[in-house]
């Protein structure tokens, strides 16, 4: 251990933003806020890293910390070093590999906690100490059990001898949101007194809304004097983690601290992308405020932390979400072919999303049904469009997944044209009841040959489906099966959906229509089988056949 070895951080000129004085000597707020830069201060791979259930490995902090320098983040917070040896090894390999961003440690006030903290991140070529004390009156009295004045001498000594080793040092009052104002802001005061570059104001338990947050942030700027770049860190227990953030952002804050996906203790942390976007997209209430992230790496972010997480990411999610560029209202669709930003704040690219999506669905228009047909190939018109529209509408009323396959299926059907279908229906005769096994005896063309199967099964529609896999050599499982009427009565049609995943990976849907069930079933069947041979064929991603509606 060596103190005093402070080599230069480099990290002052990205501090120079705000340098928040005595009220006296302070400039307007509008001149001060004007021509600033927020400092983005990545806490995924800590606070994030606490969410219920998540456990990264060195090698899953290595490879989302690397993904944060691409996004160009200003400050990767790694971990607790003092928490475990393997977040000890996780901080210390971040900081032995990573260019770019600061590389910061979080460390209780403990003396042994910040030198363990140095440890860890000393290979870097920017690091930051980042201490911290609760200071309100719950935490102070159940989980510290210290007077006030213990905890602002705690305070104090912790930031110097964070101090001892660099230069950049953060400080954050546990709690406080739910803290004492005049009793926070002397310790606050301590730390900037014992050196501390950056005071972080959390609201640890998500209790602030913001217009009360802001006011609280004012409040420290025209309190504590000194020289120090104002942080905030929001958790979102009443999902007002971004507006609180935000709210900061508008009363001086020059740093925030937040996670991807906004994941964190609890119900989680502020997400950056929210955040990052929200100042891009709204230069005229966010004038001259700079975030400086790449955020075309913003959805490939996204998908590696809940990758390595295993915390999915909502479908809805602002920004990241698969569904957030995805329009499936008829007037939409309609309106985003026309000109996408009928519909659309942020363009998809900008945010790594590729393209805008038009889904289909029962709100979908003939607009987007007929785009989505052409983008497969099909310039269907007039009657042929009409009819294969009222087709596709009684499907999607019915709830009916549709896929690309799907829809053309059902443009061929409407065409009256053919494909070459690799598996064609011929004949099914099967017999069951109860007192004797269930067997089909079937009849199929293989590639244009007709091949006959003889089974037995657990039931009729098993033994078919037996004879099926057997005439075409398929291998895999029916994951799902739905039989539903078309319309009422003994005489009904039946409509069979099922899914089928293949041995190796590929899931396709399958759906038969028959005024007999098995022969419906035995349809369904052989419609999913000719599609992973069309898959197979065309070289198509099998991952995205049965992405549900998606057509884009
Ligand atoms: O929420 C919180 O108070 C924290 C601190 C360590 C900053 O995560
Ligand atoms: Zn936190």
């Amino acid at each position: 251990m060596v103190f005093g070895n402070r080599p230069p951080e480099g990290i002052r000129s990205r501090n120079e933003t705000v340098t928040p004085t005595r009220p006296e000597t302070e400039p307007a707020m509008s001149e001060q806020t004007k021509t600033d830069r927020v400092i983005i201060f990545d806490t995924t791979l800590r606070d994030g890293e606490q969410s219920p259930g998540i456990s990264l490995d060195a090698g899953e902090k290595l490879e989302i910390a690397e993904q944060l320098a691409r996004l160009g983040v200003d400050y990767i917070e790694a971990g607790f070093p003092i928490a475990s040896q393997g977040d000890f090894e996780a901080v210390h390999a971040i900081a032995s590999s990573i260019e770019g961003p600061t590389i910061c440690g979080l460390s209780r006030t403990a003396h042994k906690d910040i030198d363990r903290c140095w440890e860890a991140i000393e290979p870097a070529a920017q690091r930051r100490i980042h201490t911290f004390i609760a200071t309100s009156p719950t935490h102070m009295e159940h989980k510290l059990k210290m007077s006030p004045a213990q905890v602002l001498a705690e305070a104090t000594s912790a930031v110097t001898r964070a101090r001892e080793y660099t230069d950049d040092v953060e400080f954050s009052p546990e709690d406080a949101s739910r803290s004492d104002f005049d009793f926070m802001c002397d310790v606050l005061q301590a730390a900037v007194d014992a050196g501390a570059g950056t005071l972080n104001i959390p609201d640890t338990v998500g209790f602030a809304t913001p217009v009360e947050w802001a006011a609280r942030i004012r409040a420290i700027r025209e309190r504590v004097s000194g020289n120090y770049v104002l942080s905030t860190h929001c958790h979102n227990d009443l999902g007002l983690a971004v507006a609180n953030s935000l709210a900061a952002v508008e009363a001086g804050a020059r740093q925030v601290e937040c996670t991807i996906n906004g994941i964190g203790e609890r119900a989680g942390n502020a997400a950056m992308e929210e955040i990052v976007m929200a100042i891009r997209t709204r230069p005229d209430t966010y004038a001259d405020i700079e975030v400086d992230i790449r955020t075309e790496e913003l959805a490939k972010s996204s998908r590696i932390v809940s990758r390595l997480t295993g915390y999915p990411v909502q479908y809805n999610k602002a920004v990241v979400g698969r569904n957030a560029f995805a329009h499936e209202a008829g007037i939409h669709q309609h309106g985003v072919l026309n000109e996408r930003t009928t519909y659309e704040i942020m363009d998809p690219a900008a945010v790594g999303q590729g393209e805008s999506q038009l889904v289909l669905g029962k709100h979908s228009g003939r607009a987007a049904f007929r785009d989505a047909l052409q983008k497969l190939g099909h310039d269907i018109q007039g009657d042929a469009l009409n009819a294969a529209f009222t087709r596709f509408k009684e499907l999607a009323d019915r709830k009916v997944q549709l896929s690309d396959a799907d829809l053309e299926a059902l443009a061929i059907e409407e065409l009256g044209g053919s494909i070459d279908h690799a598996y064609e229906f011929v004949s099914l005769d099967v017999r069951g009841g109860n007192l004797s096994t269930p067997s089909a005896d079937l009849v199929m063309r293989v590639d244009g040959e007709e091949v006959s199967a003889s089974c037995e099964g657990d039931g009729m529609v098993d033994a078919s489906c037996t004879a099926i896999k057997q005439a075409t050599g398929a291998e895999g499982r029916m994951t799902d099966y739905n039989v539903t009427s078309v319309t009422g009565g003994v005489d009904a049609l039946a409509d069979v959906a099922l899914t089928f995943e293949s041995n190796d990976g590929v899931k396709v849907s399958g759906r038969g229509l028959s005024t007999d069930v098995v022969e419906a079933s035995a349809r369904a069947f052989i419609g999913a089988l000719n599609k992973i041979a069309r898959i197979r064929e065309s070289g198509e991603d099998p991952n995205a056949v049965d992405r549900p509606g998606h057509i884009g």
